[in-house]
């Protein structure tokens, strides 16, 4: 299990052509992945290519897009950002460096829900790939499923500079050792920047603007800058940024009661309920906002939806 103050690193899985990668390559790659992820000892590959790499789905922006619309609440920057960004990458015959995607905000903004919708438009089967098999799967090989996605979860408590291992996979370089990973899509997700998302998305609300018109503009340099000059955010003066190599900051805003509201009533949806406003009020009620003042943003975002339903 990922235990806490490590940074995590989920794999998953899929594409079609599987090219085996030279020892050089391998002993590399093993050095970086095991460096972030801080695991090791698993002696058995269990996922073979033929398993895991055949379950590549056509991307399919529609279903992206309706699914972002109907499950991601009060982050229209973000859906418009990864869906854009898939868009273009997927539709590209012949990327030149693989797809980096940098995800910043508090917990409960939906960072790791996006990417796990992303990684299943792309791989429906990608996410039943366990942890215990992703570090089977970094330990026993490094295949070169073409368009693997990489998640790594909770950047801000990685070293600083440790991410820079895995430069050369983000790089425009044709190969690294025989394998391209031009194809592979990496995703970093962060609460890194939160503060700075918070403060210019609570000037915008002070200032009497809509939300809604927030534009990326607003945001994104200041949160590479901000997220480059912080010494805990996993990409503290990292080449990563220097180089460019990130595609897209991508900026989660806290999020406000309205919101909230609506992840309480898709997950009463899911669970097959009908939709109940005073259990709705009720959960929503128990929540703490922020600023003390004007209490406009949930502390926790969305994260405690789920268990505070339990308990209704
Ligand atoms: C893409 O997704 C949309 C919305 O879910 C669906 O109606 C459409 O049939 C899909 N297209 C393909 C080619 O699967
Ligand atoms: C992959 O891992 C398995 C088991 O650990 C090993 O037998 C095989 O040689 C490895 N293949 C490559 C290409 O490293």
């Amino acid at each position: 299990m990922p235990s806490a103050g490590r940074a995590v690193l989920r794999l998953l899985l899929a594409a079609h052509a599987a090219a085996a990668l030279e020892p050089v390559s391998t002993s590399l790659a093993f050095g970086a992945l095991s460096l972030l992820t801080g695991y090791l000892y698993h002696k058995q590959l269990h996922c073979h290519f033929a398993e895991c790499c055949l379950d590549e789905r056509p991307f399919n922006a529609s279903a992206l897009k309706l699914e972002l619309e109907e499950k991601l609440f009060g982050q229209h920057l973000a859906s418009e950002v990864i869906l854009k960004a898939l868009t273009g990458f997927k539709n590209n015959k012949n990327p030149k460096k693989p797809l980096t995607l940098s995800l910043h905000g508090w917990a409960g903004t939906g960072k790791n829900f996006v990417s796990q919708i992303v990684a299943q438009n792309l791989h429906p089967s990608g996410l039943k790939s366990n942890f215990d098999q992703l570090q089977k799967w970094i330990q026993g090989n490094v295949s070169a499923c073409a368009s693997s996605v990489f998640i790594f979860d909770e950047m801000d408590k990685m070293h600083p500079g440790v991410i820079d291992a895995i430069k050369p996979f983000l790089d425009y370089y044709e190969q690294v050792d025989g394998v391209s990973y031009r194809k592979a899509i990496f995703i970093f997700l962060s609460n890194a920047g939160g503060d700075l998302i918070t403060k210019a998305t609570l000037d915008y609300w002070r200032a009497g603007s809509m939300r809604e018109e927030l534009q990326l503009k607003d945001l994104e340099s200041a949160l590479s800058v901000g997220v480059f000059n912080n010494k805990h955010s996993g990409l503290w003066r990292s080449g990563l940024i220097d180089r460019n190599l990130i595609d897209y900051f991508v900026p989660f805003l806290p999020l406000e009661h309205r919101h909230v509201k609506m992840c309480v009533r898709a997950e009463m949806r899911a669970r097959g309920a009908a939709v109940d406003e005073d259990v709705v009020a009720r959960v929503v009620e128990e929540m703490t906002f922020f600023p003390k003042g004007e209490k406009i943003y949930s502390d926790k975002g969305c994260k405690t939806v789920q268990s505070r339903l339990d308990f209704h």
